[in-house]
């Protein structure tokens, strides 16, 4: 694992509160990477990535699942909407539990997820509560990684599971550069620090989870940061989230670095998906 110091929770939720409507017009309402198989649109390729943990992870129609990190309620809605599954979303972001919840009521599915502003590493739901947690981009910002999964996995049913993408570190040893990238990267991204693949798998094995397939999909999303530049650049959105802050602002102007690390090596990005044992 890479650590960074200087991150705080309230400069997370700060910027997701002020920097939530700067996502949506750049880059639509899930705030992740498209995953692309060839030239697909932007928006087919953020569907992709959700279809690919979907098939990863197996979760079944009408299962109770809970998005960490849900953002504007992008993947859960569509959960709930295509797969009749019922969600409970929560965010650090107050302006993001309100903009899903108005999302899923206009999308038809408001009985069928729920949206909390709650901290994923405070958050208490009784044990077995959920077949599922789905958590995509979020767990780069959680401080403590490993008690979040030792916490988390008593939410799930035996049986259950859990399904993650995740930015990560690549893998050890660690040169010198690739420390200073990710650095770079958890400085202007807000991430107290990117975990290894093999830091995930032992996370999640400490947490009495059985480990599946990681699938390291790094080629493959990488274009995403080459097409919010380009829209950056064309449509002047960093002068915008200039206003909403330095840490906005830096978001935007940070795209390089991201893709940089991805192309180093420095950085991975992956699919995790975990099985509770039905015993
Ligand atoms: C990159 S966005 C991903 C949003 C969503 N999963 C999606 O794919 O559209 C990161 C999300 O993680 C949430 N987040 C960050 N730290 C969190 C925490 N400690 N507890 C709950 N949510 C958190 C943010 O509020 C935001 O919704």
């Amino acid at each position: 694992m890479i650590s960074f110091d200087g991150i705080s929770k309230s400069r997370i939720r700060f910027h997701y509160d002020l920097s939530t409507f700067f996502y949506r017009l750049l880059w639509g309402v899930h705030i992740h990477h498209g995953l692309w198989n060839e030239n697909e649109s932007p928006r087919r390729a953020q569907q992709q990535l959700i279809e690919h943990l979907l098939n990863e992870s197996g979760i079944p129609r009408g299962a109770s699942v809970i998005d960490v990190g849900c953002g504007m309620g992008g993947s859960s809605i569509h959960m709930a909407r295509d797969h009749d599954c019922h969600v409970t979303g929560i965010t650090l972001s107050g302006m993001q539990r309100r903009w899903a919840g108005t999302t899923a009521a206009l999308k038809g599915v408001g009985r069928r997820t729920r949206f909390l502003r709650q901290d994923a590493e405070t958050a208490d739901f009784a044990d077995g509560s959920f077949d599922y947690l789905w958590s995509v981009e979020c767990t780069e910002h959680l401080f403590d990684k490993a008690a979040f999964f030792r916490r988390a996995s008593r939410w799930l049913r035996p049986g259950g599971g859990v399904a993650l993408c995740i930015w990560l570190a690549g893998d050890e040893p660690h040169s010198e550069s690739d420390i200073e990238q990710v650095k770079g990267v958890c400085d202007a991204f807000l991430c107290p620090s990117l975990g290894t693949a093999a830091d995930y798998a032992t996370w999640l094995r400490d947490a009495g989870l059985e480990v599946g397939n990681i699938c390291d999909l790094t080629p493959r999303i990488t274009r995403t940061w080459e097409i919010c530049r380009q829209r950056v650049e064309r449509t002047g959105l960093t002068r915008l989230a200039g206003l909403a802050g330095r840490d906005s602002a830096n978001f935007t102007n940070n795209f390089d670095l991201i893709l940089n690390a991805y192309r180093s090596g420095a950085m991975k990005f992956a699919s995790i998906v975990a099985k509770k044992p039905s015993t």
